[in-house]
């Protein structure tokens, strides 16, 4: 886990910053990852390499301090949700969705992401980590309506290939479409 933990905060740095000592992070043991937030201008790269309109209901699985629906919201008039473990994070993006004014159009709600209703996003933002993503995976094919779009900050979705790939400020980040499921 240490290892893994090592990489996603090399990786929420830029790359001429990666040689340099990264800051180490604590958090919670019931925590399948730290927090560390997603940049602003790669969060409104995310969206819109998802093409996020104002019809669209964008969920965030370990949604920290709201950034990313708080932007969809404000920026692309999109509606949101954001699941996050640790209640701080939650009172946090709360007080974001006020400042923003678009507590309307937002929800927060403290939850285990695997146990997070994900059936009703159009978007679904993943800033987590590669055995995170892996284990969320056969959820993401099977419960998220065909056409969805997946987009992760940094880390790729085992034997998925990308549709869309971006670079920002030295993150990739990838975007994946939910395909039909296949009749029975
Ligand atoms: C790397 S941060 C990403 C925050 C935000 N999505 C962003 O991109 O700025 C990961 C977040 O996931 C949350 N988290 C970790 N494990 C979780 C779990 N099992 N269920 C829900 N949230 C979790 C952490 O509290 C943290 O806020």
């Amino acid at each position: 886990m240490k290892g893994l933990v090592l990489a996603l905060v090399l990786a929420a740095l830029p790359v001429t910053a990666q040689t340099a000592t990264p800051k180490t992070y604590s958090y919670p043991e019931n925590l399948d990852v730290p927090y560390v937030p997603t940049p602003q201008e790669v969060v409104t790269g995310m969206l819109k390499l998802a093409d996020v309109k104002n019809d669209d209901t964008v969920v965030d699985l370990g949604c920290g301090d709201g950034r990313i629906v708080v932007t969809a919201a404000k920026d692309f008039g999109a509606r949101g949700i954001g699941y996050d473990l640790n209640p701080e994070r939650i009172k946090e993006a709360n007080e974001n969705a006020s400042k923003a004014g678009v507590e309307k159009r937002v929800k927060f709600i403290e939850k285990n992401l695997f146990d997070a209703p994900i059936a009703e996003a159009s978007v679904v933002t993943l800033y987590l980590l590669p055995g995170v993503n892996e284990k969320l995976k056969p959820r993401l094919l099977s419960e998220l309506k065909p056409g969805t779009r997946v987009v992760s900050h940094s880390f790729m979705m085992p034997d998925w290939e990308p549709a869309q790939k971006a670079d920002i400020d030295g993150r990739t980040i990838y975007m994946w479409v939910v395909p039909k499921r296949e009749a029975k």
